[in-house]
């Protein structure tokens, strides 16, 4: 039987956090694997579902997309990433954009979660950065947008 199969990519744990929610509301066989580490076969997946942190205007996972793009273009993709600025804004628009247009466009769909800045985990060039761009350290994580991903599924007919 095809599988379904979660990749992410998280460097302080809240996209990881959002990958173990969905994992639990996904019901049936379900692999999740870092995307650094991931040795399997895509091919062997019904469902690929990405899910990236962004930072400084990067979503994370885009390398794993790039070099995968041949077959990724081929499968049943959805993503989500996981930033502080919100998805309507110009900047996380541009990120959005930096996805192959291939994979961007043939995704079944696309969401943008609430993420969390906590300053004691950041390295000292990253707290330079947030210096500089004054953003703020925030909790915004909301498990219940996973809903959405959910629904998103269902109605494409993959749950
Ligand atoms: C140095 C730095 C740069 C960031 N850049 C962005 C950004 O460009 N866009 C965005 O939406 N969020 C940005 N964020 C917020 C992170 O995406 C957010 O903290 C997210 O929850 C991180 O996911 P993780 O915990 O899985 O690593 C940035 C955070 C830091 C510390």
């Amino acid at each position: 039987m095809k599988r379904k199969l979660i990749l992410f990519r998280s460097k302080y744990g809240s996209t990881k956090e959002y990958i173990k929610e969905l994992a639990e509301r996904i019901q049936g066989d379900c692999v999740i694997s870092d995307a650094k580490n991931f040795s399997g076969n895509l091919k062997d997946y019904n469902l690929i579902i990405l899910g990236s942190c962004t930072y400084m205007g990067r979503i994370m996972i885009v390398d794993f997309i790039k070099k995968n793009k041949q077959i990724l273009k081929r499968r049943k993709v959805y993503l989500f990433v996981v930033g502080l600025i919100p998805e309507d804004n110009e900047a996380s628009k541009q990120s959005f954009e930096l996805i192959p247009e291939e994979i961007r466009k043939n995704l079944l769909g696309y969401r943008k979660f609430p993420g969390r800045i906590n300053i004691t985990k950041l390295n000292f060039f990253e707290r330079m950065i947030l210096k500089m761009t004054k953003a703020k350290m925030e909790d915004l994580v909301d498990y219940s947008q996973v809903d959405l991903v959910i629904e998103d599924l269902k109605e494409s007919g993959l749950l």
